[in-house]
């Protein structure tokens, strides 16, 4: 017995980290999984993992790759339960006074602008569903600040008010919404970071290590899943104890 038995999910930013550990543990676990992606891999990502999942190149800043998303989730699997709001970029490590305004745009166009739009797509199907639950990927850095990443924190930030906002919302047609705000965690998004800002981040963490993504993973299940039936506009620092300093 599955803890996702009989759910459909859809699992932004599938091909790599957190959503793919996510897209694993939920298909493990039961649930019909779409797993979107830029990444132009993400079909073959998909087909490897065991279980029942499907995979569709996808832009999350492009509403009609968001509406092609959607669009595979009703013809495979024919409602939708679960969001994970996950895909985001981190931008560049720049000083706030000379930080590019292109790159904010960037940020701002994946990490709120396409969050919106995935939340919106999501919330219709949801509506229609009757219920739901929403797990939007914020970060620490929506509570405390990083040198040298204001576009990305500012971005972060942004996803736990459009949690808290989509919860208060929604609340009453049965879709619960819920923001995870990880620490540092070995994915794909640390690869850009310099050594400087990974040995400051390193130097935080009271665990002594950064996260793994399958810990993320756990974690998104249990939001995801009837379990967490009861908690709804939250957001949760995974952070190996960072927080608590
Ligand atoms: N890893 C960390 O330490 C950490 C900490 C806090 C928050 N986060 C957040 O976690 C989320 C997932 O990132 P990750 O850490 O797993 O990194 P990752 O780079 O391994 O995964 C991100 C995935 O999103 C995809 N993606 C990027 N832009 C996209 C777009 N426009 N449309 C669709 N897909 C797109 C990438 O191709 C990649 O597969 C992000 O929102 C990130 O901001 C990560």
């Amino acid at each position: 017995m599955g803890r996702l038995d009989g759910k459909v999910a859809v699992i932004t930013g599938a091909a790599s980290g957190f959503g793919l550990a996510t897209a694993k543990l939920f298909a493990k676990e039961g649930a019909k999984v779409v797993g979107a992606d830029v990444n132009p891999k993400m079909p073959e990502i998909a087909a490897e993992i065991p279980g029942e999942v499907v995979g569709i190149v996808a832009d999350v800043s492009k509403k009609e790759d968001i509406d092609a998303m959607y669009a595979l989730c009703i013809e495979k699997f024919g409602k939708l339960d679960i969001l994970c709001n996950n895909a985001g970029i981190s931008g560049c490590q720049v000083p706030l006074h000379e930080y590019p305004i292109d790159v904010l745009d960037k940020i701002y166009s994946i990490n709120v602008r396409g969050y919106l739009m995935v939340m919106q797509g999501g919330i219709k199907l949801m509506l229609e569903n009757g219920k739901g639950s929403i797990v939007n990927t914020a970060s620490i850095g929506a509570f405390k600040a990083t040198p040298l990443s204001v576009g990305y924190l500012q971005s972060k930030a942004s996803n736990v008010m459009m949690t808290k906002t989509a919860a208060v919302e929604y609340v009453k047609n049965n879709i619960r919404v819920n923001a995870i705000c990880p620490g540092i965690f070995n994915t794909g998004i640390i690869d850009g970071m310099s050594e400087e800002i990974r040995e400051f981040l390193g130097s935080q963490i009271p665990m002594g290590r950064i996260g793994e993504p399958e810990e993320f993973a756990n974690f998104a299940l249990f939001l995801a899943s009837d379990e967490s039936s009861y908690i709804t506009g939250q957001a949760y620092l995974l952070d190996g104890g960072r927080d608590a300093l």
